[in-house]
């Protein structure tokens, strides 16, 4: 989608779709900013208001027809003054954005009316409003034939005051790098377990990497079995396709410490011999929602280019049964030289994500953040309105959250107190994979910890949050492309950015 900023009277933008956000008015009256707008609606903004029938509140629509100008307006409810944030402006334009491709528009213009403005900044508002479009008009038609899935919303007009242009102007740019990334993370989601292998994930990195100017490796099997990656090898050994460790080295500032980022890659969570049942067994090609927001922050890396080190790391493998995949009882030696006794093999992801936590310590990195659809106890805890939290630093989980709380994508914190740590004491190896059900977020995030040594470390669990099943007026139902947006705000937040 093209994005740009212009500054136009709202009457003569010339768009399919005008979108005006507005937030809760403490009069009936026609906000100043409007009156030359809804001299083209002949009046009817005036009425509406008056009848009461639009007062500004979140997720309120009203769609009008201007004689001049725009063909359609449409009015987008904000909040009450002191709750419009970047979190309500942006849900406003996905809003928008999902009636645009609704109406058919192949474009919208959008505009926040100042008078409810809020704290919003202009660089905040040009940003926002892009993630927030891109967010709603996403669709995934690529195996479908019929022309009603081909509709594409493809330009965004951010209409902006002389004054603010330049401002909105910065905030759009970052909203785009964004959105490119963003779109990306969500495609990679959404293709099938059979398109969506572990080599394709590495090949998206590759093609990434040549993109954009950044060094990518991809162990294979062999290169696996030298490094000792015992447990992802687990895994990966009932199934045809070869798992890949994929590293990418985004290098933005020298020598400095990187910021690591892993991301679960289960290109398909059958749950191998520990099989899970049929119902919406078809979500499991999901199991690689973290590798994707891996990929797409290293997407908006390359488009914004900021000055960081960033390293991202993607174990990669299907879990299927087979008379050649791991048993329950089963003993694997890690990466790190841990023994583990697999109780059950569904929890493989803790299992991948071990060995490339103990890979990540030859960066020396700064911090080390990982992105897992790890437990369905957090969908249960958390429902699809947070990601679990946990780690071994408090600075770093306060950041995280920070991040989370700007890019619309936030983290509940859960404890790892030492006595959940018994739950995962083996009787003949050093650990044993699973908690048992009690806990079970927090579980796996210990058994991560065991893997954690000499750096800052967060685990966000996706699980509830990756995908939706529900339509939400502001986001079309399946992926979510989650983690792409607070990655990136949290590299920001690191450049002073
Ligand atoms: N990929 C699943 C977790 C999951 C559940 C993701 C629901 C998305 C939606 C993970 O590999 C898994 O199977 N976890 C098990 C662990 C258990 C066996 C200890 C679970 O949560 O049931
Ligand atoms: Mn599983
Ligand atoms: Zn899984």
């Amino acid at each position: 989608m093209k994005s740009s900023v212009r500054v136009v009277p709202l009457e003569r933008v010339s768009a399919p779709l005008l979108a005006v956000a507005l937030g809760e008015l403490s009069s009936d009256k026609v906000p100043s900013s409007l009156l030359s707008l809804d001299a083209n609606l002949g009046g009817e903004l005036a009425r509406m208001l008056a009848a009461g029938d639009f007062t500004g509140k979140p997720d309120e629509v009203a769609l009008m027809y201007p004689s001049k100008g725009a063909k359609r307006v449409l009015l987008v409810g904000l909040a009450k003054s002191e709750e419009i944030t970047r979190g309500a402006v942006r849900r406003s334009a996905a809003i928008a954005a999902r009636k645009a491709i609704e109406a058919g528009a192949g474009a919208m213009a959008f505009h926040l009316a100042p008078e409810t403005h809020g704290g919003v900044t202009p660089a905040d508002f040009g940003q926002v409003v892009v993630e927030g479009v891109e967010q709603g008009a996403w669709r995934f038609s690529e195996f479908r034939s019929d022309d009603d899935a081909k509709k594409r919303l493809r330009e965004l007009e951010i209409i902006a005051t002389r004054e603010h242009r330049s401002d909105v102007e910065r905030g759009r740019k970052i909203g785009a790098a964004v959105a490119v990334g963003h779109r990306l993370a969500r495609n990679l989601q959404a293709l099938p377990g059979n398109v969506c292998t572990p080599g394709y994930l590495a090949a998206i990195a590759r093609e990434l990497g040549k993109a954009y100017g950044f060094k990518v490796t991809v162990l294979g099997h062999a290169q696996l079995e030298k490094l000792g990656m015992g447990a992802l090898l687990a895994v990966a050994q009932g199934s045809s396709q070869e798992p890949k460790f994929v590293i990418l080295e985004y290098k933005g500032a020298g020598r400095s410490a990187p910021l690591c980022f892993i991301g679960k890659g289960v290109t398909f969570d059958s749950g191998g011999i520990s099989l899970k049942p049929a119902l919406n067994m078809e979500e499991m090609k999901y199991d690689m929602s973290g590798a994707a927001a891996v990929l797409g922050l290293f997407e908006v890396l390359g488009q914004i280019k900021p000055k960081a080190n960033v390293v991202g790391l993607i174990p990669a493998t299907e879990n299927l049964p087979s008379g050649v995949a791991i048993k329950p009882g089963d003993i694997v030696r890690s990466h790190m030289g841990k023994t583990i006794e697999i109780v059950n093999t569904d929890a493989e992801g803790r299992l991948i994500l071990c060995d490339a936590l103990s890979y990540a310590r030859r960066f020396k990195p700064a911090c080390v953040i990982d992105a897992a659809t790890l437990t369905g106890a957090i969908v249960v805890g958390l429902g699809s309105h947070a990601a679990g939290l946990m780690g071994n630093d408090d600075a770093l989980l306060d950041e995280v959250r920070w991040a989370g709380d700007l890019a619309g994508e936030r983290c509940w914190p859960l404890p790892l107190w030492q006595e959940y740590r018994e739950q995962i004491k083996s009787t003949i190896a050093d650990v044993k994979n699973t908690g048992g059900r009690p806990a079970g977020s927090i579980t796996a995030g210990w058994f991560l910890r065991e893997f954690v040594d000499g750096f800052p470390w967060a685990h966000i669990d996706i699980a509830g949050t990756a995908y939706t099943d529900a339509d939400r007026p502001d986001l079309p139902k399946g992926p979510t492309g989650i983690g792409v947006r607070l990655f990136t705000q949290f590299v920001l937040g690191r450049t002073g950015g």
